[in-house]
């Protein structure tokens, strides 16, 4: 970025213990550890650690630096994503270089804009089969429903495979799994993982589930053929140009695994955090309830009438500003690099918090307040960068348009159904488990729609 200057000092997070420096608070609360370096001491804060040099990088052009401009030097190799490899093996999310490269072209055609239209339906069924099976009147976890009904959804969409039964011991497995690996990127110093204590057990046990399914799935294909025109057949069927050979069992594994959990834990939140937010907002929902009426009458949404649905695209957009599910990315700095004047060494840690950033009053003004309409007009201080719930860049998710569709027609669908009203007296706290779920789930109780 500026390359003959003379390095800053730091600016460091203030901190009360001399030995672990900000340690302690970023185990106990790592978003107001983001919060307050990007939107009190930014745009560049040294996070003081232990046996690490740490930064955050607080602005909209720093992010864009790491993730777009200067992308090559800031790697995926971090504690974080070591831990991830646990779980997701060395699939699109975590893989690099090369290798990476090609898994994203191949899997990149079942993303397209043509093939996405196929799967609005499957959505909507998906939602209708959720509502179907609510009992009115009776308070329920609509987290929990969720989940259960992105896993569906990626399950049939993208793998062809019917997941519904396994969908408790998937989510189960999923919570153990990511608060597992949480905990282990926090505390260093924990115990190995071979070590069988209580955790580790869980944890084992946990993956042990999750590897049980995807390869159920690769097996019932691999037996009977299926469908040809999913993204599993592009995976399974793909060539290496060079050798000629397919996927190992080992890749192909680590690449459904990967699909399958990033494409419905995501979502998921997204979903929960925005029917928590219309909860605390009657008025937009009455709006979206309009909207959707006026647009589709009883009839479920599709694809193609999306963008007749702004105001809903729009909650949706807002809602992943308020809380984005990915709530920090962590890179390696490969060589060093001078940013605003400050000098990150090689082998340095960064991160660019989605969470803080979307909170920069610069650019979002009323930054916490739930405002769809704020995307309603072309506001010039959004630019690049400010918004990044899918990051930016060669590495931004390969499921954002899939995301962005699947969360506008099942809330829209689910309210032109019913309406749900928060059980009092929650507190909606964010937890960033890897990704950021409400504590507790969002307790509501569903009525009919007039
Ligand atoms: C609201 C929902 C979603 C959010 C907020 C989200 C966010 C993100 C973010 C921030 C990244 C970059 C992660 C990193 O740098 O390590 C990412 C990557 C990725 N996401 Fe998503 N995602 C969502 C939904 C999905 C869906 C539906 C799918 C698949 C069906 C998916 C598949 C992936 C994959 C495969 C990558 C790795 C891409 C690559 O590096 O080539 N995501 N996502």
């Amino acid at each position: 970025m500026q390359t003959s200057v003379v390095p800053a000092r730091p600016v460091p997070f203030p901190v009360s213990n001399p030995l672990l420096g900000v340690l302690p608070l970023i185990q106990s609360d790592p978003l107001r550890v983001m919060e307050r370096a990007t939107l009190e001491f930014g745009p560049v804060t040294h996070l003081p650690m232990p046996g690490m040099e740490a930064w955050v990088l607080g602005t909209p052009r720093l992010a864009h630096h790491v993730l777009v401009a200067n992308v090559k030097n800031y790697v995926k190799q971090t504690r974080g994503y070591e831990m991830l490899r646990h779980v997701l093996g060395n699939g699109l999310v975590t893989s690099e270089g090369d290798f990476w490269k090609r898994q994203r072209r191949i899997a990149q055609p079942a993303f397209h804009r043509e093939r996405l239209a196929a799967f609005g339906e499957i959505m909507t069924r998906a939602t209708d089969d959720m509502v179907d099976g609510w009992a009115l009147g009776k308070p329920f976890d609509f987290a929990a429903e969720i989940m259960r009904c992105t896993l569906r959804v990626v399950g049939e969409a993208l793998l062809s495979a019917d997941v519904t039964r396994d969908a408790d011991g998937v989510g189960r497995a999923l919570t153990v799994g990511l608060e597992h690996l949480i905990h282990r990127t926090l505390h260093p110093l924990s115990l190995p993982e071979w070590v069988p204590t209580p955790r580790n057990t869980r944890f084992k046990e946990a993956v042990a589930e999750l590897d049980r399914v995807v390869g159920d799935i690769i097996t019932q294909r691999r037996a009977g053929g299926g469908p040809q025109h999913d993204l599993l057949a592009m995976l399974m069927e793909s060539r290496d140009p060079e050798t000629g050979e397919g996927m190992t069992d080992a890749q192909l594994r680590d690449e459904v695994m990967t699909i399958f959990l990033a494409g419905h834990e995501t979502t998921a939140n997204n979903l929960s955090w925005l029917a928590m937010l219309l909860g605390h907002a009657p008025d937009v929902e009455r709006r979206l309830v309009a909207e959707a009426r006026a647009v589709l009458g009883d009839a479920p949404p599709t694809m193609e009438s999306m963008p007749r649905l702004p105001l809903a695209m729009n909650a949706v957009k807002e809602s992943l500003r308020l809380y984005p599910p990915i709530w920090t990315l962590g890179r390696r700095v490969v060589e060093d690099d001078v940013v605003e004047g400050y000098r990150l060494a090689k082998g340095s840690l960064v991160f660019v918090s989605p969470w803080a950033i979307h909170r920069l009053p610069e650019y979002w003004p009323d930054p916490l307040a739930f405002d769809p309409d704020r995307w309603a007009v072309e506001d010039p201080r959004r630019q690049h960068g400010s918004y990044l719930p899918f990051s930016m860049g060669q590495r931004k998710c390969i499921g954002d348009t899939f995301a962005m569709a699947e969360a506008l027609l099942i809330i829209t669908r689910v309210l032109q159904r019913v309406h749900l009203s928060l059980v009092p007296g929650q507190r909606f706290t964010p937890e960033p488990v890897i990704t950021l779920r409400p504590r507790g789930g969002v307790q509501v109780v569903a009525s009919a729609r007039a």
